[in-house]
């Protein structure tokens, strides 16, 4: 079965064709990064504008390098949240277009669970399966007892860690995105120069999903090992806090510069040396890998799950992976960097479980959801 996925939902416009889920016919993104460098971060008016212009291009581009007409499209599957609304518009308008015209099933897709499943093109991850999922507005821990049958155990309580390595970046004077420029300054950094604080999450009830319950039989394949007397309930620890650290960078370079509170965050970096923002970046690497990292491995230690994923922009940072290689006894393999930023193939492979598991929605009735959740 060959999907032809559409993600528009941030500052990349991208389509993809693949077949069963598994093999990419072609993969193409038109990034928006160099337009959006000079502000400092995405204005979402500007990325609307530059969807329009490049959705159709993008997409008569991924038809042809899968060397493939209409007839060889068995379904259409699109980012509908969460996101940027002007941005989704886009590319929920020309899929449900396509749906329309060319009489193909149509299957809206969560971004972030796009995201999960990139790893599904690199090797068949086994459930039940852990994900950490960490981009530019998520910071999620999430066990999958199978196909699209999830739980979130983890999440931020303010800033996402991709947005903190935005706004990190932003105060030592590195471009936008954060993350590359980031892990780029820090490779010559000393990362134990400056010591940040861990933010220390308070305990969070979970409730399971009904299907998850324990039944008297003990028949469900419920994976979670349940400690308190509520066996459909779990005790999270597994929440993050962003936002602290990214204020302890703040007011540790005012400190080193010596300015006050008041003097503005934009002027700051232009009284850093190089070496001192090498070595910012280099210590807010680490500590926001091992951040993720001890979250992960708890849960791993919790839950034991068949095999770990990390998913999102994030992924792509080469600390956190080594990071977690060192933490997990378990092999992780990492999807390559193309497919932890936004792309379509995520799309198009998840659009191809969902159409295992869902019938296909009216394009008529697709509608987008910026807050879409897990
Ligand atoms: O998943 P993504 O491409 O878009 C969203 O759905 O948000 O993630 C973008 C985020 C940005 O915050 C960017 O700074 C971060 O991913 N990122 C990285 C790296 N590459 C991208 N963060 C750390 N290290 C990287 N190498
Ligand atoms: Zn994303």
């Amino acid at each position: 079965m060959r999907v032809l996925g559409i993600e528009s939902s941030c500052d990349d416009t991208c389509a993809a064709v693949v077949e069963d889920g598994s093999i990419i016919l072609s993969n193409v993104v038109s990034s928006q990064i160099d337009i959006h460098k000079k502000y400092g971060g995405i204005v979402p008016e500007v990325a609307a504008r530059s969807h329009i212009e490049a959705i159709n291009p993008v997409i008569e581009q991924a038809m042809i390098e899968a060397n493939l007409d209409w007839d060889g499209i068995d379904a259409i599957a699109v980012t509908y949240g969460a996101g940027l609304s002007g941005s989704l518009l886009v590319g929920t308008l020309a899929a449900r277009t396509l749906a329309i015209t060319k009489h193909k099933p149509l299957f809206p897709a969560n971004h972030v669970i796009g995201h999960v499943y990139a790893n599904f093109l690199v090797d068949k991850p086994k459930f039940p399966l852990l994900a950490l999922i960490v981009s530019g507005s998520h910071t999620q821990l999430v066990l999958f007892r199978d196909h699209l049958d999830y739980l979130v155990i983890g999440k931020t309580m303010d800033d996402a860690v991709g947005e903190a390595y935005d706004k990190v970046a932003r105060i030592i004077g590195l471009t936008y995105p954060g993350g590359p420029s980031i892990e780029k300054a820090g490779q010559s950094g000393d990362a134990n120069r400056y010591k940040f604080p861990k933010a220390q999450m308070p305990k969070r009830e979970i409730e399971l999903p009904k299907s998850w319950y324990k039944t008297p039989d003990n028949t469900s394949q419920n994976i979670l090992v349940s400690n308190g007397e509520d066996e459909n309930r779990v005790n999270g620890v597994y929440d993050f806090s962003f936002s602290g650290l990214k204020t302890a960078v703040l007011r540790c370079v005012q400190k080193e510069i010596g300015k006050d509170f008041d003097y503005p965050s934009y002027k700051l970096a232009e009284h850093l040396s190089e070496r001192q923002v090498a070595d910012f970046a280099a210590s807010f690497n680490k500590i926001a890998a091992e951040t993720l990292v001890e979250k992960t491995l708890k849960a791993y230690n919790e839950f034991s799950p068949k095999s770990v994923v990390i998913a999102g922009g994030v992924a792509a940072n080469q600390e956190l992976r080594l990071q977690l290689k060192q933490a997990l006894p378990i092999e992780i393999k990492y999807a390559p960097i193309n497919l932890c930023t936004d792309n379509a193939a995520m799309i198009a492979t998840l659009g191809f479980y969902l159409s295992k598991l869902q019938d296909p929605t009216n394009p008529h009735e697709v509608k987008i959801n910026p807050v879409l959740r897990m």
